[in-house]
């Protein structure tokens, strides 16, 4: 379910027309709809109300302190992975004791500011972290509230390069040496195990892996608690699929009932940590064609926006809807099925100006006629968009901007080619 819907052949986030965005801000141009980013937050908060959870926004995938206020001021917490992370979290309002601090590699420096921040729990990954964060707790002078970060090792459930629990990834601890692991701090007075952590991988498009996951860490819940660790909280990480290519994103609601038998079983306050659930709908890229041509036997839809605004496509052959903007007399209606045989297109790559054959949104994908100006719309791009671009070939990174109605705002300015070398000028003098 999301607000951006073709209305006399033009695309409108909530009340306002794309294009008048797009002529007003510029593109590339990230666009995101209050209502949407509200309703999936909700939708998450409403299924799984019966256990009263802590929903942590995972800032990763989203990181704009703007559209964390917005989580903040709903009730959302974060996950947030890194000290700048961190840094953003409370820059958008939100409280230590409604943080969580994953990450693989924390350094000292970045569990220190987690415990200057009272952090509610580091979710540790190793017994190497374990020990290193009880030194940092000890000479800060409190003890650290941690979740071991078990791999369930469950059968591969989504691209290999965002799967993260299967055997042999670098996250948390395999699930037969969770104990040992925690067996070792038994007693030590700078960190407390009170919590279990997993995240399974993402994104997910089945609940059984949750089913799966919970029910191991019900049984592992019970053990740590016979070795004296008092477990209160069970975090089952995030990883929720969208809708990337049609409807095929599950309810919050199945997701719920995958996961709440073992919470009431396990007696534990449960934490979950979504993100693109959250804001991968809620978002959209506009991009300007530049040009069109014809090559190798090949149509390319040259566009503004490329690989270094939304790396997705290449990076994880990932699709992403995309239809123009506003539609010419006699061109085709946008398509359910953006995959099936859709009368009126023809197949095109749409890459964009970056110098990489891989700078590319789409290949072989059905498109109507395009011409030089025409405005496209690439779906789902809320999550892991701007959070992942970059300045590569020197692109200033795009605006971001807010519909909230008939109204919209920016929330971040486009990038100046000022902004490009400011780092570089402050040391050299340049
Ligand atoms: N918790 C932990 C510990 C995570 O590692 C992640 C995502 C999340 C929560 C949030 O997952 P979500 O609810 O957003 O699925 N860049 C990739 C996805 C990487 C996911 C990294 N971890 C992509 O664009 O598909």
């Amino acid at each position: 379910m999301d607000f951006f819907r073709y209305r006399a052949g033009t695309l409108h986030c909530e009340g306002v027309p794309a294009a008048d965005l797009a002529a007003k801000y510029g593109t590339p141009l990230f666009v995101y709809s209050r209502a949407t980013l509200l309703h999936h937050l909700q939708q998450l908060q409403k299924a799984f109300v019966a256990a009263e959870p802590l929903i942590c926004f995972s800032i990763k995938t989203n990181a704009n302190i703007h559209i964390g206020r917005l989580m903040a001021e709903h009730g959302a917490g974060f996950d947030v992975t890194s000290g700048g992370e961190l840094y953003r979290a409370l820059a958008a309002g939100g409280v230590g004791s409604k943080i969580v601090f994953a990450g693989v590699g924390k350094t000292d420096a970045e569990m220190r500011y987690g415990l200057e921040n009272a952090v509610v729990l580091f979710n540790v990954e190793s017994e190497a972290e374990l020990h290193a964060l009880a030194e940092v707790a000890k000479a800060f002078g409190k003890p650290a509230p941690v979740a071991l970060r078990v791999n369930p090792d469950l059968p591969p459930k989504t691209h290999a390069k965002t799967d993260t629990s299967v055997k042999g990834v670098k996250f948390g601890l395999d699930i037969e040496t969770v104990l040992d692991v925690a067996k070792g701090v038994v007693g030590n007075p700078h960190v407390r195990i009170v919590g279990l952590h997993m995240h399974l991988g993402s994104p997910i498009l089945t609940a059984d892996p949750y089913r799966n996951g919970a029910q191991k860490a019900v049984r592992l819940i019970e053990a740590l608690r016979v070795q004296g660790h008092p477990i209160r909280f069970l975090n089952m990480g995030g990883g929720f699929g969208i809708h990337y290519r049609k409807q095929e994103a599950l309810p919050a609601t199945a997701f719920a009932e995958a996961i709440l038998p073992a919470v009431k079983a396990s007696g534990c306050n449960l934490i979950l940590e979504p993100g693109r659930f959250i804001v991968g709908n809620a978002g959209i890229l506009l991009s300007r064609v530049i040009y069109t041509k014809e090559s190798g036997g090949k149509r390319f839809v040259i566009q503004d926006g490329a690989m270094n605004d939304l790396i997705r496509p290449t990076l994880y052959d990932a699709f992403h809807r995309i239809w123009p903007a506003w539609r010419q007399e006699g061109a085709p209606e946008p398509p359910a099925d953006y995959e099936a045989d859709i009368p009126g297109t023809t197949p095109a790559d749409v890459v964009g100006p970056v110098c990489e054959t891989g700078d590319f949104f789409a290949r072989n994908r059905a498109l109507p006629p395009l011409a030089r100006g025409d405005l496209l719309a690439v779906f789902s791009a809320g999550a892991y968009g701007m959070a992942m671009s970059s300045n590569y070939n020197s692109r200033p990174r795009a605006a971001e901007v807010l519909v909230d109605g008939d109204t919209h705002r920016l929330i971040r300015r486009r990038e100046t080619y000022d902004d490009l070398v400011r780092t570089e000028r402050e040391v050299s003098g340049a």
